[in-house]
């Protein structure tokens, strides 16, 4: 076997890049946690014992912090002044965890896949499964985080408009279910926007429930938006005139039993909005940076939470063709795929 030199030397390039974006991870969570984006966003540039002094740390810590950053291209250094600044399009996706464009929930999820790796490490042997529940919270926390942002830039603007007909019930007053809902980020969004509508999210992770209750209450929408422990495949209710499903749908236990009881419990012209990660159907067409992120979490999370309850793993990656059998065989036989991003397709069902 002969080793190309400049093969190798190109493939080691990339080792050392993904080395620097792993080693930067804590990174990003400690500047998100200490509040050293948000203080540069909000005063400009600074040197490290000014941001140090306004942020209540140690200055040696944040001089080493900042040179990670500008290194790594998520600050910027002044060599002339020796002070550090975020551009507009760093603080965009750094310094406010509300922007439609903030990154932070997922290196807070990365920092669950790294403490979560014995369990999935001992899944790969048994052949079983992780259930959502035994994940480290930062799963939790980053997933809502994460999503809240795709959520935030499309949900109400483009996801649910791409729908026949449902911005005008949802304007008018409309009953909708959001299954797998977490911690409630797109419910929360779709009630606030839509104040004549009323709104259940469903999730069987009862911590995911008290949080979601929590944020509704805090927002004050506990008069219409309603928060239940329940599995997706018996969720109580029925005349739903929109059921969505956000990220969740490849995770479960029985998604073809999920789509059939909803199939019994939408209005007749009712929809099922299903939001999925952005895939194409063939494994090769999926070799990109964004399939790369989607098949790492599959493994350690979406694909051990079916497994868990012997579903049938779709995995992050499924593709429309496997999810329109899915949905057909649930009795959904009105099949679309209404829009997408480059991490989402949302997918229109009907009776
Ligand atoms: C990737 S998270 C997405 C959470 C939320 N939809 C969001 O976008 O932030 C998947 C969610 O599905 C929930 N889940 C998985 N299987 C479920 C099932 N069979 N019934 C109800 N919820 C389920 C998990 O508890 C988790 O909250």
């Amino acid at each position: 076997m002969t080793v190309d030199h400049d093969k190798l030397m190109e493939f080691l390039g990339k080792i050392v890049n993904d080395m620097g974006a792993i080693a930067s991870a804590p990174m990003v969570v400690i500047g998100d946690k200490l509040g050293l984006y948000r203080e540069m966003a909000k005063t400009g540039p600074l040197t490290p014992s000014e941001l140090a002094v306004k942020t209540g740390t140690a200055e040696r810590y944040v001089r080493e912090w900042l040179n990670n950053q500008a290194a790594g291209g998520y600050a910027t250094y002044d060599e002339k002044t020796g002070k550090y600044y975020l551009s507009e399009e760093q603080a965009f996706c750094l310094a406010d965890e509300n922007s439609p464009g903030s990154v932070l929930g997922a290196f807070q999820i990365a920092m669950s896949l790294f403490k979560d790796e014995p369990k999935i490490r001992e899944a790969f042997r048994s052949g079983g499964g992780v259930q959502w529940g035994d994940h480290d919270p930062d799963l939790f926390e980053g997933t809502e985080r994460f999503f809240r942002s795709g959520y935030l830039a499309n949900l109400t603007s483009s996801w649910i408009p791409s729908l026949e007909g449902v911005e005008e019930k949802l304007k008018n007053g409309a009953k909708v279910a959001d299954v797998g809902c977490g911690h409630g980020a797109s419910t929360i969004i779709m009630a606030k926007a839509y104040p004549k509508s009323h709104f259940v999210g469903f999730d069987y992770h009862e911590p995911s429930i008290i949080e979601a209750r929590n944020r509704a209450k805090k927002e004050g929408l506990s008069d219409r938006v309603k928060f239940e422990v329940a599995k997706a495949t018996d969720f109580p209710g029925n005349n739903y005139d929109l059921v969505a499903i956000f990220d969740a749908l490849h995770d479960m236990s029985d998604p073809v039993g999920t789509v059939s009881h909803i199939s019994k419990i939408l209005k007749p012209d009712g929809t099922l909005m299903l939001v999925e990660p952005f895939a194409k159907d063939e494994v090769k067409d999926n070799m990109t940076p964004v399939g790369r992120l989607f098949y790492g979490a599959s493994t350690m999370v979406c694909v051990p939470c079916s497994l868990a309850s012997n579903g049938p793993a779709l995995g992050a990656q499924a593709g429309p063709k496997r999810l329109e059998q899915v949905v057909k065989a649930g009795g959904l036989k009105n099949f679309r795929i209404s829009t997408s991003t480059p991490f989402n397709i949302v997918i229109e069902a009907k009776l």
